[in-house]
């Protein structure tokens, strides 16, 4: 699904750890990936299938992807983006420059390399608790 969506591979760790996949009966429609870095995260690897678009199968896995690194104590949460920077700002993401992103996360495969130096960046920080 990635490689059909166009989006990077390198990096996505064999066991999938921190990986969610939806699915219907047919099988899987969607994925997302977090990369966990001490309090901060990287979102990866969000795909749906072209013919499950558009019915909410992206913003239940960006929710529980969340969820998840909320829940493991994660402050902000950075993603890379060259396709979709109008879509995740309803879940809180704003672009930022790159100098804002933390040294271990621009260690990412991700951004050292899968992704074009053009590409968005943007973060989403949770409410202290
Ligand atoms: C981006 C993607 C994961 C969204 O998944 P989805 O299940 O279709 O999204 P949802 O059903 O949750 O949301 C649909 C809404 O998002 C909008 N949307 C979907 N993709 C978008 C994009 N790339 N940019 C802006 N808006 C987008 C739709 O127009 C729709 O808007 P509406 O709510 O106003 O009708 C999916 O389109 C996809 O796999 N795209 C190709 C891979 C990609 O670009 N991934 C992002 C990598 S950072």
């Amino acid at each position: 699904m990635l490689e059909a969506a166009a989006l990077p591979t390198e990096g996505v760790p064999s066991t999938l750890q921190d990986f969610f996949v939806a699915q219907d009966t047919d099988g899987i429609v969607g994925a997302i990936g977090l990369e966990r870095y001490a309090r901060a995260a990287l979102l990866r690897s969000a795909v749906v299938e072209p013919r499950a678009r558009g019915i909410g199968v992206g913003e239940t896995l960006v929710h529980r992807a969340l969820e998840h690194a909320h829940q493991g104590g994660v402050d902000s949460v950075y993603l890379l983006t060259t396709t979709a920077e109008q879509y995740f700002p309803r879940f809180g993401f704003i672009p930022i420059p790159r100098e804002e992103v933390p040294a271990e996360v621009k260690e990412s495969v991700e951004f050292r390399s899968a992704c074009p130096a053009s590409a968005t960046v943007m973060r989403k920080m949770f409410e202290t608790r």
